[in-house]
């Protein structure tokens, strides 16, 4: 297939290049565009042809449901059964944003979307070009993170083109992500709601907008087995890239130690080795591809490199990426969570 590829100011939007994508989508075709989380892989959510499509050009495993776009609450209504009084407080508080919301799905929701579950997950994105698109066609947009399954999330045009050139019809350049992590899934289903991964909107916001917010226990677990996620697209592993990851978890100081010793040691063996390091910590390290992610005292700096980064020791071909771990509060949940998916659990924790 032949993708083509556009690139559109979000601060000037070009409407004719919006007209496109929305005519493949109501066509049945694929569009990746960039969300303030990652770029999204878009098809007609209610087509099902068009979203089987994605499962194949992504090679998703068929039992990991999709987020459905919306650009209003009207759309919201007619694929659900009803909105709970605390999801409209919760709109209405953050959306458009990162913020998906599991709700129960009504009849219109093909079963493809759902993976066979009685609830849809649905988001408005606040990406301007995420927006229009949606606001164009007129039809909701199912929309996973525009990788291939398994890699690290696209936060940039460049990632998704590396993935899925010649899968999809189009490809929106918009600029970098700015989140760089995806959205917050929370379950209104249940009381008090509960958090299936961790993303853009925090627990911390999220109670003091509603109240007690409870955390699938799967998510604050540091070992895959333990427990069964809800969300089932968090039992897989993830966000890996070529090079094999390892966590260093403690105190700071002792963090660093550790990575110098062990990028010393890989570089005896002749193993090119990465470092992620912070603000902080980067000018400590004299061996290995050092990459600052952020500075420690902003997670949100961090969630909005770690995927980029992740990417990019991969194509300064490092075969091992020794990264510090940060405090797992705010934001730093949602980094830490994908940090140790992307380690496949592989954490070494030093001296307290
Ligand atoms: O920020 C985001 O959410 C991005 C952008 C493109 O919007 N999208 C995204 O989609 O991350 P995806 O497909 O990569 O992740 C969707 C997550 C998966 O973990 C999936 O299992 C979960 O949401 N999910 C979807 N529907 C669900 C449902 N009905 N119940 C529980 N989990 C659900
Ligand atoms: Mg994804």
């Amino acid at each position: 297939m032949k993708t083509i590829i556009k690139t559109i100011d979000k601060n000037s939007i070009d409407i004719k290049n919006i007209g496109i994508a929305a005519d493949i989508l109501k066509s049945g075709g694929l569009v990746a565009f960039p969300t303030e989380t990652v770029y999204g892989l878009g098809a007609n959510a209610l087509d099902e042809k068009a979203v089987s499509e994605i499962f194949v050009a992504k090679g998703r495993p068929s039992d990991n449901p999709l987020i459905v776009h919306v650009c209003n609450v009207e759309m919201v209504k007619r694929l659900v059964k009803n909105i709970p009084e605390l999801a409209f407080k919760l709109m209405e508080k953050f959306w458009p944003g990162p913020l998906t919301l599991i709700m129960e799905k009504s009849s219109r929701v093909p079963e493809i979307i759902t993976a066979g579950l009685s609830t849809v997950a649905i988001r408005m994105p606040s990406h301007p070009i995420a927006l229009k698109i949606i606001e164009e066609s007129q039809v909701p947009v199912a929309a996973p993170s525009a990788n291939i399954s398994g890699k690290p999330s696209p936060t940039e045009a460049k990632h998704v083109i590396e993935d899925l050139m010649g899968k999809v019809e189009l490809i929106i350049d918009g600029g970098s992500s700015q989140v760089g992590l995806e959205s917050t899934v929370l379950d209104v289903t249940v009381n008090p709601p509960m958090i299936l991964r961790p993303g853009g909107i925090t627990k911390e916001q999220l109670e003091e907008a509603v109240g007690k917010i409870d955390i699938d226990k799967a998510i604050l677990s540091d070992h895959l087995e333990d427990i069964k996620p809800r969300a089932p697209g968090m039992k897989y592993t993830h966000y890996s890239p070529k090079a094999d990851v390892i966590i260093i978890e403690g105190k700071v100081e002792a963090c660093v130690e550790k990575i110098r010793e062990l990028a010393e040691s890989y570089k005896r063996d002749g193993i090119p080795v990465g470092i992620l390091a912070t603000e902080q910590t980067k000018g400590l390290y004299t061996v290995g591809t050092v990459m600052s992610l952020g500075d420690r005292k902003m997670p949100d700096t961090i969630a909005s490199s770690l995927f980029r980064e992740l990417r990019h020791l991969d194509d300064k071909g490092v075969r091992v990426i020794l990264a510090e771990a940060i405090e797992d509060t705010g934001v730093g949940l949602a980094v830490m969570n994908r940090m140790k998916k992307a380690a496949g659990y592989n954490i070494i924790k030093v001296g307290d």
